[in-house]
């Protein structure tokens, strides 16, 4: 591990001008040499942190000259942005990595790279170098903004490059390549502190730290400037947002500096039930561009099962942050994540689970089977669930989930809803689909023009958990 716990104290180092200079400088010297790859491809997995920072790496990689590949199996170099909470998402990545040795015989200059949480853990680099010692370069997610120099390293070296620092660090004004123009990732906080007992992501992600408020509303009015429609905060835990900062300011504050400039659509995610405040009630209910929906994880319904988890709630602190919720801001979209076969948990626990998310009734929920993680607490904790029980819970849980999710959905029924439309439908050619303010997926008649756009809809049908509309007004 990175010997750290709950009880080291946060540090962190906001990286000075002159080293991103330095950055900036490798990135020019790359651009201008032969013998670089001219093309990448980034293969992401994990969470939308994850994806936000494959678009910094993808930015940085332009810099340096190259451009994207349509695929991996075309590109001079590719990058493997990895995630590591949970054992399948590790095994796919290292799964796909060994594939990529396949796909060298053909193409012999091919580079490979990784990176993400999956390099910054524990041993990982090591087993990276025995096992798959094909791989060019290995990098932690804190050496994020070093990537031209690694680059650099890595076309002079013949041995692997590593570099799995675990340096706290914040970077601002890094080059960014962004996935879509119209809804735009804005990372506010980096790390995390709470260590609940199953979770790898403080120990690959390192101690929570903001960026200052400043900087983060300069990025949104950049974004807003270049037509930006929605930004989407991003942190482990956005509700404790300004802890540690010189310069005072906590989340609800920066919702409404956000609500202020303008931006059409502001979200965020993940919120740490814990830390939900009053006043982010408030906010939630006053804010004209703070979207209708919320992302708040239970993880279990058993008070015993949330202590062991060291979530800091109860099942009934829960049940009243989400009265509240739905009492200021009424037909509120509510998600979650929630886990089944943590250890210990018994029936009686898992059904105290069933009853939370039957009587919350959400609009989606991500469900999990408890993974253990080398490091964390609940991996030495006895009481390990077998595989067939817990494969009996979840199956349990999405049964009910999906029929709860139906009867939920239909609220919307003859309804409008504004829509922001992320792509058109491959299939048909004529459908478009995007995003209703309540955060639902909709399907609606349309073109390619309209991508990028906000259209107004009445829904008409509930299709496959994704709602159906039909057009009314053109905005
Ligand atoms: N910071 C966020 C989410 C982090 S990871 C939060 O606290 O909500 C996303 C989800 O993965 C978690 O909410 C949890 O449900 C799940 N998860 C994390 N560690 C896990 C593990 N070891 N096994 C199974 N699921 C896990
Ligand atoms: Fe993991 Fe808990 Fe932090 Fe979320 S809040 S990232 S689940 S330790
Ligand atoms: Fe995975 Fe890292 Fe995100 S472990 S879930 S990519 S923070």
């Amino acid at each position: 591990m990175n010997n750290i716990n709950q009880n080291t104290p946060p540090r962190h180092r906001l990286i000075p001008p002159e080293e991103l200079e330095a950055q900036r400088r490798a990135a020019a010297r790359i651009r201008s040499r032969e013998d670089r790859p001219q093309t990448f491809f980034v293969v992401t997995y994990g969470c939308q942190m994850n994806a936000h920072d494959s678009e910094l790496l993808a930015g940085q990689l332009r810099e340096m000259g190259l451009t994207e590949a349509p695929d991996r199996e075309s590109a001079d170099f590719v990058l493997f942005n990895t995630c590591c909470v949970r054992d399948n998402a590790e095994r796919k990545a290292l799964g796909n990595i060994t594939w990529l040795k396949e796909v060298r015989k053909r193409n012999p200059g091919l580079l490979i790279a990784v990176c993400g949480c999956m390099a910054q853990e524990p041993g990982m680099a090591e087993k990276l170098l025995r096992q798959y010692a094909f791989v060019n370069l290995v990098f932690g997610t804190s050496n994020l903004h070093r990537f031209p120099e690694l680059f650099e390293e890595m076309l002079d070296s013949a041995a692997p490059v590593i570099r799995v620092d675990t340096e706290d660090v914040v970077a601002e004004g890094l080059p960014v390549s962004r996935l879509r123009r119209e809804a735009a990732y804005v990372s506010i906080m980096y790390g995390c502190d709470n260590f609940c007992t199953y979770c790898i992501v403080p120990y690959v992600r390192g101690r929570e730290r903001s960026r200052e408020m400043a900087d983060i509303l300069r990025e949104a009015e950049g974004l807003l400037e270049s037509g930006a429609q929605e930004i989407m905060l991003l942190g482990q835990n956005v509700n404790s947002y300004g802890r540690g900062l010189a310069e005072k300011a906590d989340f609800p504050g920066l919702l409404r500096a956000l609500d202020r400039l303008g931006v059409p659509r502001i979200r965020f995610m993940t919120s740490h039930p814990k830390d939900l405040s009053d006043e982010l009630i408030r906010v939630m209910g006053e804010a004209e561009h703070v979207l209708p929906q919320f992302h708040l994880p239970v993880q279990a319904g058993n008070d015993e099962i949330l202590r062991r988890m060291n979530r800091h709630y109860d099942r009934e602190t829960y049940l009243k942050k989400v009265r509240a919720l739905r009492e200021a801001v009424p037909g509120i979209g509510l998600t979650t994540d929630v886990m089944v076969a943590f250890p210990g948990e018994t029936e009686e626990q898992f059904l105290d689970t069933l009853s939370l998310v039957d009587e919350v009734g959400y609009d989606s929920a991500f469900t999990f089977i408890y993974s253990p993680r080398v490091g964390t607490q609940a991996a030495k904790m006895p009481g390990q669930i077998p595989p067939d029980i817990a494969r009996d819970r979840i199956e349990r849980l999405i049964a009910l989930q999906d029929r709860r999710q139906k009867e939920v959905m239909a609220r919307f029924l003859g309804q409008e809803e504004e829509v922001l439309v992320e792509s058109l439908s491959r299939r048909s050619g004529r459908e478009v689909s995007g995003k209703g303010r309540h955060g639902l997926s909709i399907t609606l008649p349309g073109c390619d023009r309209d991508v990028g756009r906000i259209v107004r809809v009445k829904v008409t049908g509930v299709k496959n958990n994704t709602l159906v509309g039909e057009r009314e007004v053109r905005s």
